[in-house]
């Protein structure tokens, strides 16, 4: 307990966050000089075409010593809090307006596909659909069907939200039979846990739906809510692909961890390991479950004699919700990535490790060959693995270490004083160096993942994401949303799963409350991106008032309308920080 309270000196804080970033803007600039072009570095890894490979040597894995976090109290808080007010009822149009936007102009019906995605991307698009129709769900109570509240309006309301709820659903299950699973099984290992996240995602939708809006599904009668037919199929789908992925965990290389890409030179990442921390915990708390042994044969008659013949193999380690094996993953995965060193001074997670000289030597097994590249996402996805890992062991230094990146990343995006420039200010001739050698321009109060507050990829203000840097920010948002759910006062499963003291449950909620103002302030400015179509741009940053004026953009001088433009990945991003916007006001106000 006594950790949770200490109040670390803010200014203490301060000075040694100058002293950081002045010692990370040395190392970027000392970086880019010792770049070399990439193809002197084969197989070139860049994960995200954006040309950022840096490759500087750090100490062995394994010798480096884990960034202390004890300094660090949940309440040493970002401080900034602007006001805000902001009607509820035009927030929740914005959310039904981004879904509504992504689905009509993105996703195509008949194909069962969002037609301009690659297929990771479009399996996370479809996991913003169920978590928004999970946040749709609870934003109003009734009862299906014929159990409305015998106020007129209400029931209205709910026939309408309840129409638009199975509409989105019908195409998320065209989406099951549009997402081209034969391909992702070839493909890297966080393309297909990206898919176990987004089923795990629509079971726990319709299950939450389901008991929230309908009466027991073990009612005679056929009662139930239409869509757990579903929970098999997704289910199924969600075990095969982390069954994929669980080949891709490797204890002989870096001492552990799961491998980016079978197929490339051994890649220890942090995206892959957090994507499996996550699916880990997730199947652990929220897998419902699979009796369906084949991924390809077709349906099968239960009572068929030769039934048994064919399928005894695999019944044997069929595993279900609680599974310790999927604990103990996530277990042995986050207690590697927490000691793998690769985080930076600013307490982000940088990309990932290569191994030295693997090429040629195959007995190499360190890794030493650290990405400094930061991206959004890697700072995000572990956030609901933390949870999780919290859930299953009632262990809180999992939720530390969650508020203690999620205040780092606040942090970097600038907000602990808008008004400051964190970086030194570099020199004009060393920014136009920087400049024209990374082909960004940077704003000057540029802060390690954006500037004013705003959460920023790092080729969001040049134009030049790809479809994957494009996808990012709402992954972050995502994953913090999920972080931020209440913590249960009592155990779903007791014996397995755990509930918080009152004490830890108001601390956790109070620490998300004072990130609301970030939220609402990333969410804002995406919205002012949006074109007249209502599509969302990728650099929220484009808008910011003291940036440019609070007019929205024509089309000439839109800057989002550079590079890709606006995509399906853009409006997702969208989606999932409105969505985080409305969920974190929505708790705000709720009475623990
Ligand atoms: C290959 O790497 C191993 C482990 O680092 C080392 O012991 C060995 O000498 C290396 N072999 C060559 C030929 O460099
Ligand atoms: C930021 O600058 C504006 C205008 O210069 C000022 O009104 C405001 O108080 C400043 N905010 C902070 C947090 O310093």
């Amino acid at each position: 307990m006594a950790s949770f309270l200490r109040v670390a000196s803010l200014w203490r804080y301060r000075l040694i966050l100058s002293l950081l970033l002045i010692a990370c803007a040395i190392t970027l600039i000392a970086g880019s000089a010792e770049r070399q072009p990439a193809s002197e570095h084969q197989p070139v890894y860049q994960p995200e075409n954006e040309n950022v490979v840096y490759m500087i040597p750090t100490t062995p894995i394994l010798s480096q010593p884990s960034r202390g976090s004890s300094q660090t109290a949940w309440n040493d808080a970002p401080t900034s809090t602007p006001q805000y007010s902001l009607a509820e009822a035009n927030i929740l149009h914005d959310l039904h307006s981004a879904l509504s936007t992504m689905q009509e102009q993105y996703f195509a019906v008949w194909l069962g596909k969002y037609t301009t995605a690659i297929d990771w991307t479009a399996a996370v698009m479809s996991t913003y659909v169920s978590a928004t129709l999970s946040s749709l769900s609870q934003s109003l109570a009734y009862k299906m069907p014929g159990t409305f509240d015998k106020d007129r309006k209400l029931d209205v309301e709910a026939q309408m939200v309840e129409n638009e709820i199975n509409k989105y659903f019908a195409q998320s299950t065209t989406y099951y039979f549009g997402e081209d699973h034969f391909a992702i099984r070839m493909q890297a290992f966080d393309d297909i846990l990206w898919v176990v996240l987004g089923w795990l995602e629509a079971t726990r939708f319709i299950e939450s739906h389901s008991l929230q809006h309908y009466t027991s599904d073990d009612q005679v009668g056929g009662q139930a809510w239409h869509a757990r037919q579903f929970l098999p199929a997704f289910s199924h789908r969600a075990r095969v692909f982390y069954e994929l992925a669980e080949q891709g965990w490797d204890w002989r290389l870096c001492g552990g961890g799961m491998t980016w890409n079978p197929r490339l030179l051994p890649y220890k990442n942090a995206i892959t390991n957090q994507l499996f921390i996550s699916a880990s915990i997730s199947m652990y708390l929220h897998f419902p479950g699979d009796d369906n042994c084949s991924p390809f044969l077709g349906p099968y008659d239960r009572s068929h004699p030769r039934r048994n013949q064919l399928f005894d193999e695999c019944d044997e380690d069929m595993r279900g919700r609680y599974d310790a094996v999927y604990l103990a993953n996530a277990l042995n995965a986050y207690k590697w990535l927490k000691n793998s060193g690769m985080t930076n001074e600013q307490g982000l997670y940088v990309d990932g490790f290569h191994i030295g000289g693997y090429r040629t030597n195959h007995s190499k097994t360190t890794c030493d060959e650290r990405n400094e590249m930061v991206y959004t996402y890697n700072q995000g996805v572990l956030l609901s693995g933390l949870r999780g890992l919290w859930e299953a062991t009632g262990q809180t230094h999992f939720l530390e270490d969650g508020h203690e990146l999620v205040r780092n990343v606040i942090r970097a995006t600038g907000w602990h004083n808008p008004n400051l420039s964190s970086t030194p200010p570099l020199s004009q001739q060393q920014q136009q160096k920087r400049a024209t050698e990374e082909k960004v321009s940077q704003p000057p109060s540029w802060s390690g993942l954006g500037s004013n507050g705003i959460l920023t990829e790092r080729c969001d203000p040049s134009g030049q994401c790809t479809q994957n840097g494009q996808t990012f920010k709402g992954i972050f948002f995502h994953h913090l949303t999920s972080f931020c759910h209440p913590l249960p006062t009592h155990p779903t499963q007791p014996g397995k799963t755990h509930a918080a003291t009152r004490a830890i449950a108001m601390l956790h909620k109070r620490s998300c409350t004072e990130y609301t103002p970030w939220v609402v302030h990333n969410a804002q400015a995406a919205l002012r991106t949006r074109d007249k179509d209502g599509r969302f741009g990728a650099w929220w940053g484009a808008t910011a008032p003291d940036l440019s004026s609070s007019r929205r953009p024509g089309e000439d001088d839109d800057v989002n309308n550079r590079g890709r433009g606006r995509t399906v990945e853009t409006q997702g991003s969208g989606l999932a920080v409105v969505r985080a916007m409305w969920e974190f006001l929505r708790r705000d106000g709720e009475v623990l």
